[in-house]
């Protein structure tokens, strides 16, 4: 079925996307917060990654105020850039928190299209609006329309809700609505993030549309990302669990166990210190981080693992590996 006609494109040229390479940082809702963005920005030169995002805002009936946005933000500036991440079918309430977000100092603001949780789905957001191209349409350019002037409006859609038929109707009318960039994460939403990535549908939103496509899904090594910028054509590629697994993903470089237990450390203080979470909490979103952390040998293997997982003293085990390596 082929969705209804495609308003034209908009008037406005397209601003410019400000990302400094192709590799990009996918928004993950609990763990890219600022605390752990930091540090992976500043464990990269700008040539290695391109751009971040929040985690995404939900935007329900009415704007959000500027300084929820700064707070997304978080306090520093990189010379990799950080786009806002909204996600809502409100338009007068998209199109005033995306002008919130742009004086907030959002270098570019993004629309969720792809999460799947229950509450995006009974609020017509998210995935949900995978079922109706006009209506992603319409988000897309409600929020072009209100800063599609002062910054790019991107959009990150799933390969479709139940299945992959309306991928190409999808990518269309976000591009004619006033996409800059339209991300694809491969699956679709009944797919969740369990089924092999299908790099296939990467290539076929490729031939959709003009306007460059970031690839997402599955990337898990370096490699993989100059492999599916071949294998799909696309311009950026994303990239999230494969960043929890190895934070250094994007510049490719093998770290130390020292510098590896260095960024759980600094990982754990900073969300104590920014008062993120408690000292209980910190330490277990250390370990959310540890169930599939491979940089640095830090975990020898999957018992190993194990043991991480129960130690009493993650911490201190961390200080242990770091000191070890610089005889502190
Ligand atoms: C814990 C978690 C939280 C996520 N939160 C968001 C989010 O806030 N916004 C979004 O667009 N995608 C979100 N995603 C989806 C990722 O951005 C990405 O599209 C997905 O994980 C597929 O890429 P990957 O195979 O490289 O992980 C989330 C994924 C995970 C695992």
């Amino acid at each position: 079925m082929r969705a209804q006609a495609i308003p034209s494109a908009p008037a406005t040229a397209l601003r410019p996307l400000p990302f400094t390479g192709p590799w990009l940082l996918a928004p993950m809702e609990g763990i890219t917060d600022p605390v752990f963005r930091d540090l992976v920005l500043e464990r990269h030169r700008p040539e290695d990654l391109g751009g971040a995002f929040t985690e995404f805002v939900r935007v329900i009936d009415r704007a959000l105020p500027e300084k929820v946005l700064r707070r997304h933000l978080g306090p520093r500036r990189f010379a990799i850039p950080v786009g806002v991440q909204l996600m809502g079918s409100d338009l007068g309430a998209l199109a005033a928190t995306a002008r919130a977000a742009v004086r907030a100092g959002a270098p570019l603001v993004d629309l969720n299209f792809g999460c799947p949780a229950k509450g995006a789905l009974k609020g017509c957001a998210g995935s949900a609006l995978l079922r109706d191209p006009a209506a992603l349409g319409a988000v897309v350019r409600a929020t072009f329309e209100a800063v599609g002037e002062a910054v790019p409006v991107t959009a990150k859609i799933r390969a479709g809700f139940d299945d992959d038929s309306l991928l190409e109707d999808l990518a269309a009318s976000a591009e004619a609505n006033g996409a800059a960039l339209l991300t694809v994460h491969c699956r679709t939403r009944k797919e969740g993030y369990r089924d092999e990535p299908d790099w296939e549908r990467i290539a076929r939103a490729v031939a959709a549309v003009a306007i460059p496509v970031c690839g997402n899904g599955g990337v898990r090594t370096h490699a993989d990302l100059e492999g599916m910028r071949r294998a799909t054509g696309c311009a950026y590629v994303m990239v999230g669990h494969g960043a929890l697994a190895d934070p250094w993903i994007f510049a490719g470089r093998a770290v130390s166990a020292a510098e590896a237990a260095r960024f759980l450390l600094d990982y754990e203080e900073g969300l104590r210190t920014r008062k993120q979470a408690t000292p209980r909490g910190a330490s277990s979103r250390v370990k959310q981080l540890l169930r599939v952390w491979t940089a640095g040998g830090l975990v020898a293997d999957e018992e190993d693992r194990w043991t991480w997982l129960h130690a009493e003293e993650i911490v201190a085990r961390l200080r242990h590996v770091y000191s070890g390596r610089y005889g502190a």
